[in-house]
């Protein structure tokens, strides 16, 4: 999701009107990541920024939902819809408030948490969390013992360095990557490295959350002790 005026998150998130809320930040009752915030037209992205009311998270002002989605390929992780055709919002019922934990790529499959829950989202994404996330890589040539060691061996992306928990070969042409990161394409980067190109990415593990044999686009619900369970447990 973008960036926003708190205000207009503020009124979102169902805390009171847009000008009520605007109220409440000029009265210093708002913190913006545990700093309050008196400016109504400060930007704020729920996925990464912790906004209060009162020190009391703003998520806690809507009913939370949660799903786990085995999302096809085509589809994107965001809500631009001028932009993109096909959004992770369109395969649910009710898409008002719902985004990603997290993304993935347009080509990428596999297990994907979509919430209204931003404080999961941040739980989830920030890598000072460094919840676990396994993939599945079909690559376009064979990949020999000389390129999992370099995939091992990590590479900087976005200026973080990027170590991959495990690597090991499945079978003929398939990988096995594990990371703790949550960079931009960090799977595809650390093949593109052996000079190979990822043909299929599939991501199979969050935490101890598998998908199972749900089948592909379709989502379940899931609850939020369930969740936490599973990414809690190393
Ligand atoms: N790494 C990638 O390169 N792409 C994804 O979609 C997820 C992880």
């Amino acid at each position: 999701m973008a960036k926003n005026r708190l205000s207009k998150i503020l009124a979102r998130a169902g805390v009171a009107s847009r000008r009520k809320c605007e109220d409440l930040i000029f009265a210093g009752r708002i913190s913006v990541n545990g700093t309050i915030i008196k400016e109504p037209q400060f930007q704020v992205d729920l996925k990464k920024d912790h906004v209060c009311f009162d020190e009391k998270h703003i998520s806690d002002f809507e009913k939370k939902v949660y799903y786990i989605l085995n999302k096809p390929k085509g589809y994107v992780c965001s809500h631009d819809k001028e932009r993109h055709k096909n959004l992770i919002v369109d395969l649910f019922p009710t898409k008002e408030r719902l985004f990603t934990v997290g993304r993935l790529d347009k080509d990428t499959t596999g297990l994907l948490i979509v919430t209204n829950d931003g404080r999961l989202s941040y739980k989830v994404s920030h890598p000072k969390f460094e919840i676990e996330k396994e993939y599945l890589v079909k690559t376009d040539r064979e990949i020999t013992a000389n390129d999992l060691k370099r995939i091992a061996s990590g590479m900087t992306i976005e200026g973080t360095f990027v170590k991959p928990l495990a690597v090991s070969k499945v079978r003929k042409g398939t990988v096995k990557i594990t990371v703790k990161e949550g960079k931009k394409h960090e799977v595809r980067l650390l093949i593109a490295q052996t000079g190979s190109e990822v043909v299929e990415l599939t991501r199979i593990r969050i935490g101890n959350l598998r998908l199972g044999n749900q089948l592909l686009g379709s989502y379940k619900a899931i609850s939020l002790e369930e969740i936490e369970l599973s990414i809690s447990q190393k």
